[in-house]
């Protein structure tokens, strides 16, 4: 019992300098041939994020899985500390809802695939305007935090 309350100990002070440089993981589903959602990971791994970009024949049953709302639907879905992501989601909008963790909300989206946002940048194209959605357990939703391109708005 000596030797294992001991070595427990040693387990955790080793623990806590790896837990320091940790890099939050990202769980991306996306379709083999969609070029935009690359370009999505792309842009969270330039921002830190620890991605696994993992390439499904569908990503409807991810979908199901994690209770994505059928009105907010893009062209990949995701997971990150306990949340679902759907769409081009900018970093920014996922470090406030992990900062944050508003009660309440389980995931975010970004329905369609506004011009501009990222991933979706379009050479000669201005970005949109358009809303990152936050969606609770029972489906319904309001909007988030509001960008033009990877920028706040
Ligand atoms: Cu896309
Ligand atoms: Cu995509």
């Amino acid at each position: 019992m000596m030797r294992r309350g001991l070595l427990a100990s040693t387990l955790l002070v080793v623990a806590v300098p790896a837990m320091a440089q940790h890099r939050e993981r990202v769980e991306v589903w996306r379709d083999p041939n969609c070029g935009c959602c690359s370009a999505w990971v792309a842009h969270l791994r330039r921002d830190g994020f620890a991605v696994e970009d993992r390439v499904v024949a569908s990503v409807a049953p991810i979908r199901r899985l994690l209770g994505t709302p059928a009105d907010l639907l893009s062209c990949h879905a995701a997971r990150v500390g306990g949340f679902a992501l759907e769409g081009h989601v900018p970093a920014l909008a996922i470090r406030r809802l992990l900062g944050e963790r508003p009660i309440g909300i389980v995931g975010l989206a970004v329905p369609a695939m506004p011009i501009g946002s990222p991933g979706m940048e379009v050479p000669g194209q201005p970005p949109e305007t358009y809303d990152v959605i936050g969606w609770r357990a029972d489906g319904t939703h309001a909007p988030f935090m509001r960008f033009n391109g990877s920028e706040p708005a």
